[in-house]
């Protein structure tokens, strides 16, 4: 089985920028392959974790004076992947290790294994809003598929079954208008839900609900933003990147509306209350994909947004439309 292709040649995060020592080189996994990332001074660079002379992993080496000496032999490669000096040697051979594109966008380090690449994905405005509290937020991959994990990212018809009470209170379902929009951009659901909220963590943080919206921005992003009628603002996007087959990393950027509560608790309490969240997806994600199988899956009634996210990720980007249905939340 393939790599559908919007993500075999999308960008892809494999780092946070402020994470990259200058010293020593990170090793990531990107679609089964073996990269590394480091800092040579103020170029970020991403190669292919293997040495061109006995292929030793260059992420087990140092990085120092701008380029990245291999743990073996100590031959130094620069931020292009040109080696530039073989330890005892007057000369160096004319090899280099493989470079991958790079782009730094919203304080990752994102890289392209597609040749070539796709265009870069455009990203919510709120990673760039300097007028939120904003943080990333990055647990481990763990055993999804990726457009399984983006699917569960965006899907308003698990909370009340996943996580009740957390996110949202079962019993206590309402009729709420929902109106769906697809295009070549990417596709959208705006839940008018203007009521109190019952569920512990959105009752706690936002008190009345106006509306909330799923959004996706393609291939391998979704945001839900969270709107409280008194006009605060919760976006919380997920970048998804494809480690391996069936192992996914989220990558979690929360944005809110500044307020008179500090940014550091905000994110402290963002991050314990979506802590058991997050745990309760994982183990859903993990028993879907041990429980594959090559059957397509069935669209229900409520899964509104799931043709955009398999059709954009396999190249197909949806037509316009727009759509108006009622959902009981
Ligand atoms: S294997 Fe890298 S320098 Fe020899
Ligand atoms: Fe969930």
């Amino acid at each position: 089985m393939t790599w559908p292709v919007a993500i075999a040649r999308g960008w892809h995060p494999v780092a946070l920028q402020r994470d990259l020592s200058p010293t020593r080189p990170l090793a990531v996994r990107l679609m089964g392959e073996r990269l590394v990332v480091f800092r040579a001074g103020d170029q970020i660079s991403v190669l292919r974790d293997h040495c061109p002379h006995r292929g030793a992993p260059l992420s087990h080496g140092r990085v120092k004076d701008g380029a990245i000496a291999c743990p073996y032999h100590g031959w130094r490669f620069d931020p292009e992947g040109r080696c530039i000096e073989v330890p005892g040697a007057l000369s160096c051979p004319n090899v280099r290790a493989t470079a991958l594109p790079i782009r730094l966008e919203a304080g990752l380090v994102w890289t392209s294994l597609g040749s070539p690449p796709a265009g870069f994905p455009s990203l919510p405005d709120a990673m760039s809003d300097d007028r939120m509290d904003r943080f990333w937020w990055t647990p481990d991959a763990s055993d999804a598929g990726l457009l399984d994990a983006l699917e569960n990212h965006l899907d308003p018809a698990h909370p009340h079954i996943l996580h009740p009470w957390l996110v949202r209170a079962p019993g206590r379902r309402r009729p709420t208008t929902v109106r769906v929009r697809t295009g070549p951009w990417g596709a959208e659901a705006v839940y008018e839900e203007n009521r109190q909220n019952t569920a512990l963590l959105s009752a706690v943080m936002e008190g009345r609900r106006s509306r909330s919206i799923g959004r996706l921005w393609p291939p391998t992003m979704g945001e839900v933003r969270l709107e409280a009628a008194r006009g605060a603002m919760l976006s919380i996007t997920v970048v998804f990147s494809p480690t391996d087959r069936g192992l996914t990393r989220p990558w979690a950027h929360f944005a809110s509306t500044k307020g008179l509560t500090p940014a550091w608790v905000k994110e402290a309490a963002l991050k314990l209350f979506h802590w058991p969240v997050l745990q309760q997806d994982r183990r859903m994600l993990r028993l879907q994909q041990a429980n594959r199988t090559e059957e397509r899956y069935a669209i229900g009634p409520l899964d509104v947004l799931a043709q955009a996210i398999w059709r954009h990720a396999n190249g197909d980007p949806c037509p316009e439309t727009e759509t108006e249905l009622i959902m009981h939340l």
